[in-house]
Formats: structure tokens, C-alpha cells, sequence
């Protein structure tokens, strides 16, 4: 069977190559916090960037399958307050929500969206939101009973789909084969139900590091640097605007 496929993007453009790629799924990943708004953390990330993102993504790939990211702020507002903040990604057109960690508050608040009739993605392994608090970052997570744990609790509590992020390979193998919802890894090997990765580490355009599991497809930081210092250059020396650029 075929893998599924999964990016993140943030803006419009972004969003509309993606959807002509045929790609399965995009997530509108807190990873922008980082990537896309030069944030230390993804705790920084406020609702209104998340929801602002999403509606451009939204608009730029109206046929493809979207995932919000529910963020930290959201979380941190109780069963109540995560709610309401959910309906809003809802509102703004995602297929599904995607919840970090399975912590009894994040299982309560997948049952309740659940049962209200809204698709949920669960995120277990690596999750920034909670391990920024402890400033544990980049760790392999190897506690493969726990992992068990989790994913079983989050598919009982009705999840579509779990991400595993920076599990073992043989972890997130026992973890796909011993579910009955699809797992979509990131650092996690390849026996996954499909992949993802954040589409500014796998197009060159964020280079100030590159983690194991990235693979670079194209190399855009380098390609965009150069295009600035060219219009530099030629505005400077009045190459730009030549002939053909010139209106009348
Ligand atoms: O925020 C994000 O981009 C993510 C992926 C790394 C899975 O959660």
C-alpha cells in the first residue's frame, strides 16, 4: 500500500504548490513559531498567527486535506478555553486538529471534540510543546511501553491518526503494527503508515541546522541570498530596471 504524504506549510504559496503535488495531507504545523516567525520556542506561538496561517493555507490548497495545530496557549487554557480554541481552527476549514502529547487533559479534550463530531490527530514521542518547558529538546524518545501506552490510550480516546515524532524505527514499527489508526512518522524510520517533515527544512529555506532525519530537496536559502544580491547589484549600478521593465 502506498505511504501517505504529509508538509507543512504556513502561507499561501506555499500551500498551493503543495496541493498541486498530490500531496495527501498539510499541516499547518506550530513549527512556524520557530520557522516561519523566528520564535525560540513554539510556546511563543499565539492563536491569531496559527489561525491567520491556517486561513492563507486554506486558501491557497481548498482541496487538500488541512491539519491545525492546536498551540501551547490554547492548551494551557483549560478543557474549556483548548475547546473553543479548537472550534476556531475548525471554522477557518481544517479536516482535523492535531493535539499534542497524551496527557489526561489532551485525551479529555480529544474524547470531547471527538464526540462532537471533529477529526482529531494525536503527537506523541518528541512533543515541543511540553518538553520546551523542561528544556529537554532533541532527544530520541525510547520508552517504548510508555509510546505503547499512549498510543493505545489515543486511539481509544478516537484520534484518526497519530504523528510519532523521533521514536526509535523498531518502536514506531511495534506502535504502527499494534493499531488500527494510521501513524505518520518524523525522525521515526520507515515502517510508519507515511511521513512528514517541515517544508522549510526539507527546501533548504530554513539552514540553521538540519536535523539526521531531514532530507534536503533543494537548497533555497542559498538560491534566495543570491537573488537579493543580484537586484542589489544591479539597482546599485543601474542594470535594474532595464529596457524591458521600463512602462512607457
Ligand atoms: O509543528 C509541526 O510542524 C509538527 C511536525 C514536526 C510534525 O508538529
Amino acid at each position: 500500500m502506498s505511504k501517505l504524504t504529509m508538509l507543512t506549510a504556513y502561507d499561501f504559496n506555499t500551500a498551493r504548490a503543495l496541493e498541486q503535488s498530490g500531496l495527501d495531507y498539510i499541516l499547518v504545523g506550530d513549527s512556524l513559531a520557530n520557522v516561519f516567525l523566528g520564535y525560540k520556542t513554539t510556546q511563543e506561538v499565539s492563536l491569531d498567527e496559527m489561525l491567520m496561517c491556517t486561513r492563507a493555507v486554506k486558501r491557497g490548497a481548498p482541496n487538500t486535506k488541512i491539519i491545525g495545530d492546536l498551540p501551547y496557549v490554547s492548551v494551557s487554557k483549560g478543557l474549556t478555553g483548548a475547546y473553543e480554541d479548537s472550534l476556531k481552527f475548525f471554522e477557518a476549514g481544517i479536516y482535523a486538529l492535531k493535539i499534542e502529547n497524551a496527557e489526561a487533559e489532551s485525551l479529555e479534550l480529544i474524547s470531547k471534540l471527538v464526540n462532537a463530531g471533529y477529526k482529531v490527530l494525536g503527537h506523541i514521542g518528541y512533543t515541543p510543546q511540553s518538553v520546551e518547558k523542561f528544556s529537554i529538546q532533541n532527544k530520541l524518545i525510547t520508552d517504548a511501553e510508555l509510546l505503547l501506552s499512549e498510543a493505545k490510550a489515543l486511539e481509544k480516546s478516537g484520534v484518526i491518526g497519530l504523528v510519532l515524532e523521533m521514536v526509535p524505527e523498531a518502536i514506531a514499527k511495534l506502535i504502527t503494527d499494534s493499531i488500527r489508526v494510521f501513524t505518520i512518522g518524523i525522525g521515526a524510520g520507515s515502517h510508519t503508515t507515511g511521513q512528514v517533515l517541515v517544508t522549510d527544512d526539507l527546501l533548504g529555506r530554513f539552514n540553521l541546522f538540519k536535523p539526521k532525519f531531514v532530507k534536503r530537496y533543494s537548497y533555497q536559502y542559498e538560491d534566495m541570498l543570491n537573488a537579493f544580491k543580484a537586484y542589489v547589484s544591479e539597482v546599485k549600478s543601474a542594470q535594474f530596471p532595464a529596457l524591458e521593465q521600463v512602462l512607457a
